[in-house]
């Protein structure tokens, strides 16, 4: 294929956060177009930023991306290091990591970065941006929390592992008569815990964005025994706290939720529900096998397409940008939308409501609206 002429001759490419799947399929979209079509020279950078300060990467030959696309986790390494946020002993050290950052970038000669993460990667992106560097990020995450898109890659495959894991609760469930409580990762947000409740059909859902009521989940568990199915399904999202807990100030909830959220959120719901209804619950706790594995067909089209964009905006200079999705369109959006935010679920969101007129009970007595 004859090359065609592209403003970027050189830029670094890093995952940053924690892992999900469709990275691999998303760096092999940006590289696979930046070469094949623009010929640009690629350095894969390790472990995320922290390759970027340790002088840790790699140059990516296309070679380095073939078949990629179905792979779960990342082949750069991934690490949750916030530049911009170092505390080392008593010391912040705020600035010495940003320098080697913008030390590193020149020496590597890159035009640009482009960084595939979530909330925090695209806040360090852009404040890079701010220092001068030129920034593209992806949006990645399970959570599906970032502002700015209307979909994060990885969120479709950790709800058809979520969905699947309720389905196999389901069955046991009804064999025993029991409440099943099952955590579904997100800790600030509820999006894959209120999608796979729906998929999964929970007859609970809690999700941070609702607190709970108790003696609501009770009430609902109470009349679905009385009405002849005394098992029930109870979708909690790790974030998720009790209207007690959303009245308390910052500091006074983190120490209640140290000392009650034991050993993790699913357990303190199983044991509040026992407690509240005396019907035999238990606990599962999904955990990262939400995060593992090959990528859904629907995140590798929507990793592929993101990560051709970028290759895109690389070749006509368009830095300072995220990609997203909006509807049904592949766009990009300046990197200060996202930064800073978590986009969590709007509580009149129409899933909200889907939720509640199948019958589930979201914990609270605002739900379903009067
Ligand atoms: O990527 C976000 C997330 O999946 C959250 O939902 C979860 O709380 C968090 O990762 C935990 O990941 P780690 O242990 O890697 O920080």
């Amino acid at each position: 294929m004859e090359k065609r002429n592209s403003i970027t001759k050189t830029f670094g490419i890093l995952t940053a956060g924690g892992d999900c799947p469709g990275l691999n399929a998303a760096i092999r979209g940006v590289c696979r177009a930046a070469q094949d079509r623009y010929n640009m020279n690629i350095v894969g950078i390790a472990n995320g930023y922290r390759g970027l300060i340790d002088e840790e990467w790699r140059i990516l030959r296309p070679s380095d991306v073939y078949g990629i696309l179905t792979r779960g986790g990342t082949i750069l390494g991934a690490s949750r290091e916030k530049p911009f946020k170092t505390i080392v002993g008593e010391t912040e050290i705020v600035g010495e990591k940003v320098a080697a950052i913008r030390e590193n970038y020149r020496k590597l000669q890159l035009d640009c970065l482009v960084v595939l993460g979530g909330n925090g990667t695209n806040t360090t992106g852009y404040l890079l941006a701010q220092e001068g560097l030129n920034v593209l990020g992806l949006p990645k995450t399970i959570d599906n929390d970032i502002a700015g898109t209307d979909r994060t890659f990885g969120f479709d495959s950790a709800l058809s592992i979520a969905t699947e894991a309720i389905d196999r609760l389901h069955s046991t469930a009804q064999s025993h008569n029991r409440i099943m409580v099952i955590e579904i990762m997100g800790h600030k947000v509820g999006w894959l815990a209120l999608y796979a409740g729906v998929a999964g059909g929970g007859d609970v859902i809690l999700i941070p964005e609702i607190p709970y009521d108790i003696k609501v989940i009770g009430r609902h568990l109470g009349e679905r025994a009385a009405s002849g199915r005394a098992f029930s399904i109870v979708v909690v999202a790790e974030g998720a706290l009790s209207t007690a807990e959303f009245k308390m100030d910052k500091k006074d909830r983190k120490k209640y939720r140290e000392q009650t959220v034991q050993p993790s959120i699913a357990y303190r719901v199983a044991r509040e529900i026992e407690a509240e209804t005396g019907m035999e619950t238990r606990a599962t706790v999904l955990g990262y096998v939400q995060r593992g594995g090959i990528p859904s067909a629907s995140d590798r089209v929507l990793a592929t397409s993101l990560g051709t964009f970028a290759a895109e905006l690389l070749a006509k200079g368009e830095y300072g940008k995220m990609v997203a999705l909006s509807g049904d369109t592949i766009t990009a959006v300046d990197l200060s939308v996202p930064a800073g935010k978590v986009k969590a679920v709007p509580r009149d969101h129409y899933m909200v409501d889907t939720a509640v007129s199948v019958g589930t009970c979201m914990g609270s007595e605002a739900y379903p609206i009067p």
